[in-house]
């Protein structure tokens, strides 16, 4: 008997969606790390929240940790993650001799040293960012304890009650929600018309072209299947753009395993997106897997282009004495 014709089923794809510069300079750390030095090569943290990311640089030899207690002696490289660390990381690794390489996205280094700057000219430094985030925990660690006040919501900014509002500064994560952000700082500067800005916005261009991208396919969709990790913030952000626009239903997949693409049924449109750390390969997986249940037209909507690159540290720069 002959299969009954597929359901038909649009994708749009966002454009940017996908790895930003910051993840994959840290990516390539790893790997140039591994061809330079050989295995194993320790890494302390996930170097970005993928695990298939993970996954793939634990196989070609990296060793992943929390701390740096749990790497022996050794003349191995030590990877700090793209998040940044705070101060007292490298110190100890210093201290102990190890050979380190770090990873931190150079947009998270731009926001540590505006943090420190305002700390040494005497300004006590409201942080706009989710508490534990290694991000934030990283921010939080480039000054003595107790200098970074941190403004998780709204709600946090209306009651902060700083030492002297008249010296105040503020930063922020560099993969916050964009409208969450922008209401958190209209509070804060309704409140203290005198604290100090960022320069340039601390959230960082790839953070705000995946979100714009978002918003502008989600009204034109059913439902939108986010790619990447639930400990990601990007990744988390971009899911809840999807659902305040009135996406009917928003998810958040790690692999094509975790979709039930035939629950989809319901849908006409579907929008796709990537966080930052989620590799295009992972996309590819679930258009696949709901080309299985469908007949699917994939688009893509663009809108922006992107060009950013990071050089890696100096130390793997070719030409440099390993
Ligand atoms: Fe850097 Fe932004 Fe990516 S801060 S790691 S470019 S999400």
């Amino acid at each position: 008997t002959a299969q009954a014709p597929k359901q038909p089923l649009t994708l749009k794809l966002c454009a940017p969606r996908g790895f930003c510069a910051g993840v994959s300079r840290a990516i390539q750390i790893v790997e140039q790390a591994l061809e330079r030095y050989g295995a194993p090569v320790y890494v302390r943290h996930e170097i970005v929240h993928n695990k298939y990311v993970v996954d793939s640089l634990k196989q070609k030899g990296a060793i992943f940790v929390d701390e740096l207690d749990e790497i022996p002696e050794t003349d191995a490289p030590v990877i700090f993650s793209a998040h940044g660390v705070p101060k007292k990381v490298p110190a100890a690794a210093a201290s102990r001799g190890l050979f380190f390489l770090d990873a931190t996205c150079p947009l998270v280094s731009k926001v540590h040293k505006e943090t420190i700057l305002h700390h040494r000219r005497g300004k006590e430094v409201v942080l706009i960012g989710h508490r534990g985030h290694p991000e934030v925990v990283g921010t939080m660690g480039q000054v003595p304890d107790g200098s970074v006040h941190l403004v998780e919501t709204v709600e946090d900014a209306r009651t902060f009650q700083p030492k002297s509002p008249e010296a105040l500064a503020f930063t922020t994560q560099t993969t916050l929600s964009v409208d969450d952000t922008a209401e958190i700082i209209a509070v804060l500067t309704e409140r203290f018309p005198d604290i100090t800005a960022p320069h340039r916005e601390d959230i960082c261009y790839a953070t705000t072209n995946r979100q714009a991208a978002v918003k502008a396919v989600a009204p034109t969709v059913d439902a939108m299947v986010v790619v990447g990790a639930p400990n990601s913030s990007n990744t988390q952000r971009l899911r809840e753009v999807a659902e305040r626009l009135g996406c009917k239903r928003s998810v958040l997949v790690q692999r094509a395993d975790d979709i039930d693409a035939a629950s989809f049924a319901d849908f006409a449109t579907i929008g796709i997106s990537a966080g930052a750390s989620a590799p295009e390969v992972l996309v590819e997986e679930i258009i696949d897997a709901f080309a299985r249940h469908f007949d699917v037209t994939v688009e893509t909507v663009v809108t922006a282009e992107e060009s950013m690159v990071f050089g890696l540290p100096r130390e793997l720069r070719e030409g440099v004495e390993a």
